[in-house]
């Protein structure tokens, strides 16, 4: 039985002053049935460590470098984000994808650098909207996984499939779509790793919103939700830990 999350993700917003909205969800959620994490902008996961220090929720960094350390003025390693206070890292998110040119490849390296560190990887593919019109997802999809997903990947790694599409958009895709590509990622997972893709989390991004969090989650093989706007409000996120917390969600 694998444990679902509610993980958010700040983005390049937020500030010192919006922490008060995470000591409010540490308020309203001491004891939350699911796993918790928060994704905020690196400056800011020292302070969020902080707010959250006695809570089960968990932080998390946006990205690090491949490299262990060394000259690369601007990049942040996986270690010093463990020693920030982060736990988790979102790796390949569409957004580096798009605007840094980021590859599978590089992904890959990034996720076994940060498994390396001491870091539970959230790594992150799903298709654009001319792939799906083309009929490409699963292939695309099916891609991602196979290149992006290192080999020392374990059952505590964790998928997110955000179709680009639905990112930001308010649109998301029907609870069939989503079901055929969660049943067709676990199937890749099971191909790859056995008896641990049993472990590993397929969490579901793209428009997640307390108004329809509850439908997504009862879809097969979503184990929770990877939340960006909705995240930076205590309420929404709140509701969606909620929402993941009811139990007719699988
Ligand atoms: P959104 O972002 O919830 O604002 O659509 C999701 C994500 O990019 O992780």
């Amino acid at each position: 039985m694998r444990r679902r999350l509610a993980a958010g993700n700040w983005k390049m917003n937020g500030s010192r002053a919006a922490l008060a909205e995470v000591a409010a969800l540490v308020a309203a959620h001491p004891a939350p049935t699911c796993d918790v994490l928060l994704c905020p902008p690196a400056t800011h996961i020292v302070w969020m460590s902080e707010v959250t220090s006695g809570s089960p929720i968990d932080v998390g960094g946006q990205d690090c470098h491949p490299n262990a350390s060394g000259a690369h003025t601007g990049d942040i390693a996986a270690a010093m984000l463990k020693d920030a206070g982060a736990s988790h890292v979102i790796l390949g998110h569409s957004e580096r994808r798009a605007d840094h040119g980021e590859t599978d490849d590089l992904i890959r390296a990034k996720a076994e650098t940060a498994i390396a560190a001491g870091l539970t990887p959230v790594i992150c593919l799903g298709e654009t909207l001319a792939q799906r019109d083309a009929g490409e997802t699963l292939a695309v999809v099916g891609r991602q996984l196979a290149g992006s997903v290192p080999d020392s990947a374990g059952a505590r790694t964790i998928i997110a499939y955000e179709p680009v599409w639905a990112i930001g958009t308010g649109r998301t895709p029907t609870l069939e779509q989503i079901a055929e590509v969660h049943a067709f990622l676990r199937g890749g997972l099971r191909q790859r790793f056995g008896a641990a893709a049993e472990g590993m989390r397929l969490l579901y991004g793209g428009s997640v919103k307390p108004e329809n969090a509850g439908q997504i989650f009862a879809v097969p093989d979503v184990d929770g939700a990877l939340v960006g706007g909705a995240s930076l409000k205590a309420a929404d996120f709140g509701a969606i830990i909620t929402a993941l917390e009811a139990p007719d969600a699988t």
